[in-house]
């Protein structure tokens, strides 16, 4: 059986300012007519076939988002296996340690399909293909990693170095978010992937991984476990106990530590239209665009303006004479942002809460 585990407690700060506190970006409408969150999740769920059968998902997010989590799964006609309620974040390892002591409380061992909340994905046949192919390996014992073919020295991800084998690619190093000089010798090298993000791995490998190279968040984790009672959906760890535990990404607590120890990791190449939506840039990236290159949601006219994005959620927005702009407009904060620019938006949010 596979158990899907969406990653649904991150903040998504580069996309202020519709992306907020409240209302972060994994549960917008940004590209397509369902959530990044409503998307990630349809996808695993189409993953069963004759072979497979997949649990309703289980949602790791924060305890605020509760009720957003129900209703968007409940617009898909989803069912969640569980909803595991942070009193705050953790970054994501914590949080695969909490999906992961879930899935073990029935007994079985599952395989987790681990995916973030916040990506497109174009080509679904190919997603379901790969993604099969990454659990028949799970099961084996390995632990899986989705590899994407890079086009830019991007910093913001994971890189892998893989080795072909006779049962296909191990991974031989990986590297999380890298700096400029080195992501682009990456990509000049030609024989990296980028992380997806999404990892696939038996529930009980992870806890043996965490247990092996981060003991301290395994430890941590298990002392805010608190079974769910009934077969009530939400579960909350202790909030002073899960206060306490470390906060780590799974690429750093374990990914990267794996190349070379008694914890295989493999690598299955998805090539499906991923995209992260990580900043204004990418959501102009994946939208329909007109013969100028302008893409927008809401009211906009364009005058005289080339490669442009404009978000708009109440008011009619136009841009007249400016190239390579993004505007965003919400009922009570605007946006106006080169895009090359738009990872920097950050910084706003940054000095935003500095002034709160
Ligand atoms: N439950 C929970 N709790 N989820 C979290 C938390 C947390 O504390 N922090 C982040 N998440 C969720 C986010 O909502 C997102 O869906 C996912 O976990 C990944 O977190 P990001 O913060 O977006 O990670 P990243 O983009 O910096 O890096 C990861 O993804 C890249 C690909 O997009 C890494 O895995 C990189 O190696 C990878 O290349
Ligand atoms: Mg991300």
């Amino acid at each position: 059986e596979v158990q899907p585990v969406i990653m649904a407690g991150g903040s998504g700060t580069r996309l202020w300012p519709l992306s907020r506190a409240g209302y972060p970006k994994q549960f917008l409408v940004l590209a397509g007519n369902t959530s990044l969150f409503q998307q990630a999740t349809t996808r695993l769920a189409a993953l069963a076939d004759n072979a497979i059968t997949v649990a309703g998902p289980v949602v790791v997010g924060n305890e605020e988002h509760r009720f957003m989590v129900l209703d968007q799964l409940r617009e898909v006609q989803l069912d969640p296996s569980a909803v595991l309620l942070e009193p705050m974040g953790r970054n994501t390892a914590p949080a695969l340690t909490l999906a992961a002591l879930q899935a073990l409380e029935g007994g079985t061992d599952p395989v987790l399909v681990v995916t973030p909340a916040d990506q497109t994905v174009t080509d679904a046949a190919a997603f379901t293909a790969a993604l099969r192919r990454a659990v028949a390996e799970a099961a084996e014992g390995a632990i899986v990693i989705l590899g994407i073919t890079p086009d830019r020295p991007e910093t913001g991800y994971g890189y892998i170095r893989t080795q072909e084998d006779a049962a296909g690619l191990a991974v031989a190093q990986f590297v999380e978010k890298p700096d400029a000089a080195t992501a682009q010798r990456y990509v000049d090298e030609g024989n990296y992937f980028w992380n997806s993000g999404m990892f696939v791995l038996r529930a009980s490998v992870w806890m043996k991984a965490l247990e092996r190279f981060r003991p301290d968040i395994a430890a941590a984790t298990r002392a805010s476990w608190t079974p769910r009672q009934n077969d009530a959906k939400f579960v909350r760890p202790g909030k002073a106990e899960f206060a306490a535990v470390p906060s780590e990404s799974v690429d750093y607590a374990v990914m990267e530590r794996c190349p070379g120890s008694e914890f295989p990791l493999r690598m299955v190449p998805l090539a499906a239209g991923w995209n992260d939506l990580g900043a204004w840039e990418a959501v102009w990236q994946v939208a329909d665009k007109d013969e100028s290159g302008n893409a927008f949601k809401g009211d906009a006219i364009f005058s005289d303006s080339r490669n442009s994005l404009v978000h708009a959620t109440s008011r009619l927005v136009s841009v007249v004479g400016l190239d390579d702009v993004v505007v965003v407009e919400t009922a009570d904060a605007v946006l106006v942002s080169d895009r090359a620019r738009s990872q920097d938006v950050k910084n706003i949010v940054k000095k935003l809460e500095a002034e709160k």
